[in-house]
């Protein structure tokens, strides 16, 4: 393309504001396509920097090494909040809708979100918290939440959100890594009828984890909790004394931002790590453009912050718009399978982004529920996690969108920061089971068995991205080697997805799953070795193997296949030490449907477990299991298949 078209879009303010046609995607993917430098200043342009950026990106794909926006000087925060306070200062920024629809929601204008935030600054900094220091963040969706993120990133501390359903080894194995010198949590929390202790959780984690020297606890289930003398502290008399006023520490574009956990092909869980220029610059374009985000809409995104989706797109990308979030501390069947459809009635939500095991759970409760509601003030419906079935996309579209709204099929990841391919609402068309179009800036590509790009517009193969796009993660913390490994090696020259895809021959991808050792259950991301490295901790346990089913509302099951070292008299009472074991080294999300005890598990010459065969005995099909002569031990396959658990 040629500068002159380049400069008639920019003219025509195709970037500034919202993408409104197909035409007008088309123009401005082509040009986010051919310069994507230029593409990319033009809408960083529109934030608040306290110094221009010298180069928009240089990176390395070999080396992966990537810099958006590098010399530039901003505060996420500053642009999140304080950009917002001159005319909308009284706006809405976060609705609490609280786990029991008994206690009274909060609305917490952008002014009172200013004051919070510069209030828990200064509680942190007068902690002893400096720029750079890493703070892990185990909490209930309560506002305090929010704020402690928002606060991190206010005085340059990295935040590292550890999702408040992980046991307390998991908590101390992602507080270790990290070294982080603080922790936020909680008295306890609230999850449909059940309260968690959150802080003993913590206390237990707190033994092996030596770097942590404060430990802040906001107060909500007002359960009796023990103190440890200068180590704990409550919040509340702290933010009351502390000033309101705080000077937003200037963050270099590339300085991270936060760490976030995600499982791998190995037990050691990866710290990615995001930086602030890039990350601010593509959730705040991507909240705008996919969800088509109008001042004074509602927006509510079901997930919990704990994961990326909440990171980007109920904290970051939103506030970065100046919209109204909403932070649910529930679940959806508490106290009633209709409790998502009451809250929308309740605030007029205008877009909901939720997760395909949610619908489905849903789906199968009565329709009644549904045709209670209204739902009238929907305008755009989306999902996010893991593929969506047919059955369910056309549920949702028809009983929560009645056929008005777009569905948005949005994928992405941790490590993708944003979401990478989604349709555009009004925009793209709507193919149930199809994320449809990369978004602009990102450039998907399918390779093949050979490892080559296939060209055809039709295909199906492995999904890499070609080109970085800002929110890119850019290391893995303490370890880089990894983050190369993991993601740059396979296919040179790309970033690589572990997901599969194929495209249709309008170009529209749809992803198939993933083709590496990682299983989504319930929309999260479980890696297969964290699981199996729990289990084989137990004395009675010579190995394990864990392969994905197909779960009518899960998405995918875990079954695992155990082998004893020797005889057990009580086989029930050892599943329920496994799942027990798991629970305690990972959380309950990582429990197994299914177990079953073997002689021995399938492996190959070289002594790697053939989970292809394993996969399908779980799935219950028996045919083509290829040549299994090259086995070191083809008997066990007979044997296995024998004692399938249904
Ligand atoms: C994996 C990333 C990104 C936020 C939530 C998950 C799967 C995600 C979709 C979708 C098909 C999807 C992929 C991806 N996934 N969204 N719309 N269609 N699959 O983040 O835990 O890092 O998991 O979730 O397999 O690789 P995550």
């Amino acid at each position: 393309m040629n500068l002159l078209i380049f400069i008639i879009i920019i003219q025509q303010g195709y970037m500034k504001s919202k993408i409104n046609t197909l035409q007008e995607y088309k123009a401005v993917y082509t040009a986010s396509v051919n310069e994507p430098d230029l593409f990319w200043s033009e809408i960083a342009k529109q934030f608040t920097w306290s110094k221009p950026w010298e180069t928009v990106c240089e990176f390395d794909m070999e080396r992966a090494d990537f810099k958006w926006f590098k010399g530039a000087k901003t505060n996420i925060t500053i642009n999140c909040i304080d950009r917002h306070l001159k005319k909308n200062a009284e706006h809405t920024a976060l609705i609490f809708e609280p786990n029991s629809p008994k206690e009274e929601a909060q609305h917490i204008s952008y002014k009172e979100l200013h004051e919070k935030v510069c209030k828990m600054s200064n509680v942190l900094i007068e902690m002893g918290v400096h720029k750079g220091d890493r703070v892990a963040i185990y909490l209930p969706m309560i506002p305090e939440l929010a704020i402690s993120l928002l606060a991190c990133a206010r005085i340059g501390a990295i935040h590292s959100v550890i999702f408040a359903g992980f046991s307390s080894s998991a908590l101390a194995a992602r507080i270790n890594d990290s070294q982080c010198k603080m922790v936020i949590t909680s008295d306890g929390g609230f999850r449909g009828n059940k309260t968690i202790d959150l802080k003993s959780i913590v206390d237990e984690a707190l033994m092996q984890c030596p770097s942590v020297q404060k430990v802040l606890i906001a107060e909500r289930t007002k359960t009796v909790i023990t103190i440890k003398k200068n180590r704990d502290f409550y919040l509340a008399p702290l933010l009351d004394e502390a000033s309101k006023i705080n000077e937003a520490e200037p963050m270099d574009a590339e300085d991270p931002l936060f760490i976030l956990y995600t499982s791998g092909s190995t037990g050691k869980p990866k710290g990615m790590v995001h930086t602030t220029g890039g990350y601010m610059v593509y959730t705040a374009y991507t909240f705008k453009n996919v969800f088509a985000y109008e001042q004074r809409d509602v927006y509510w995104c079901t997930a919990d912050i704990g994961w990326i989706t909440g990171h980007s797109y109920i904290l970051y990308g939103p506030l970065l718009n100046g919209a109204t979030s909403l932070l649910f501390e529930g679940v959806p069947t508490f106290p009633n399978p209709g409790r998502f459809w009451d809250v929308i009635d309740k605030f007029g939500v205008n877009q909901f982004y939720t997760a395909p095991t949610a619908i489905r759970a849903l789906a199968k409760e009565s329709l009644s529920h549904v045709q209670n509601r209204s739902l009238a003030s929907l305008k755009i419906i989306g999902t996010v996690g893991e593929p969506i079935n047919e059955e369910a996309w056309q549920w949702y579209h028809k009983n929560i969108g009645k056929e008005k709204c777009p569905v948005v099929d949005t994928w992405w990841q941790t490590e993708t920061g944003g979401i990478l391919i989604s349709p555009l609402p009004h925009i793209s068309p709507q193919i149930p089971t199809y994320a449809t179009t990369p978004l602009p800036g990102v450039q998907p590509v399918l390779i093949d068995d050979n490892g080559n790009e296939i060209t055809d517009t039709e295909g199906s193969g492995k999904l890499c991205i070609k080109y970085p796009w800002p929110s890119i993660a850019r290391t893995i913390w303490g370890d880089h080697n990894r983050y190369k490994e993991t993601y740059f090696t396979a296919f040179p020259g790309y970033y690589f997805t572990g997901d599969g895809a194929l495209r249709n021959k309008e170009g529209m991808y749809r992803i198939t799953g993933r083709v590496d050792d990682v299983i989504i259950v319930s929309g999260h991301n479980l890696g297969t070795a964290p699981i199996e490295d729990a289990i084989n901790e137990h004395p009675d346990i010579a190995e394990s193997a864990i392969v994905g089913f197909p779960h009518d509302i899960k998405g995918h099951a875990l079954y695992g296949f155990v082998t004893p070292n020797k005889d057990l008299p009580d086989l029930n009472g050892m599943k329920e030490a496994i799942n027990t074991l798991i629970s305690k080294k990972i959380g309950p999300i990582a429990k197994l449907d299914k177990i079953q005890f073997t002689e021995g598990l399938p492996k190959t010459r070289s002594g790697k477990i053939m989970r292809r065969i394993l996969r399908k005995i779980a799935e219950g099909d028996f045919s083509n299991f290829g040549d299994i002569s090259t086995l070191l031990n083809p008997e066990v396959v007979e044997e296995i298949k024998n004692g399938r658990q249904n």
